[in-house]
């Protein structure tokens, strides 16, 4: 089993990156590829809400040719994605958010008949970390997601809250051992 994380987070040695270390490691303890990709040396332009994409249902139809393509077919190749991001403003980064948005190109008929995805069955996850430790501190990311799965036609099989989070030498005790849960129910 083949798993894509993305890290959503400027900080390549950051809270969300060394949680999400420890999920890739589990996975790869258990037989599985993992491999990352960092969002923030990528070049992902925002949505144009043009929706050319819709007129091909069967690739990822962008009029954008830059690298939320390629991220895009990986995701699409992998049979897992991990979606790994800080909370910023109770909401995804902006590194996370533009690439969510460009996923747009990823579906068709959304809401109608012959509503298709690229993305469809696939199994996904989001890792949230946040400095403030109230439990529901990211229900609203936590929401969006479960709309963007079904947008998708995606399997969510897994997510995770790390609130408390002030420096990675830091992080909330329990935090390591929800991390590998996370990896577990991943890959099913
Ligand atoms: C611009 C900005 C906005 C933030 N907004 C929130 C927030 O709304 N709620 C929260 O709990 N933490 C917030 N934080 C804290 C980060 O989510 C937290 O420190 C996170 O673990 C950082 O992850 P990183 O080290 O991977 O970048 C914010 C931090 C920044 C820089």
């Amino acid at each position: 089993m083949q798993v894509i994380t993305l890290l959503g987070s400027a900080k390549k040695k950051g809270n969300t990156a060394t949680v999400l270390g420890w999920i890739e490691e589990e996975l790869k303890t258990m037989g599985y590829t993992a491999e990352r990709i960092y969002l923030n040396n990528k070049s992902i332009g925002s949505c144009l809400g043009c929706a050319k994409c819709r007129d091909n249902p069967d690739e990822i139809a962008c009029v954008q040719k830059d690298d939320a393509i390629d991220i895009m077919e990986q995701m699409i190749s992998a049979d897992a994605v991990l979606f790994a991001s800080p909370i910023y403003f109770w909401s995804f980064s902006a590194q996370m958010k533009a690439l969510i948005d460009r996923g747009y190109a990823l579906v068709t008929n959304y809401h109608k008949p012959g509503h298709t995805s690229l993305m469809r069955g696939k199994r996904v996850g989001l890792l949230v970390t946040g400095a403030d430790a109230f439990e529901d501190n990211a229900e609203g990311m936590f929401t969006a997601f479960d709309r963007i799965v079904d947008f998708l036609l995606a399997r969510k099989s897994g997510e995770l809250y790390v609130g408390g989070c002030t420096t990675p030498d830091r992080l909330p005790e329990e935090s390591r051992n929800q991390a590998l849960e996370l990896a577990r129910s991943l890959a099913g």
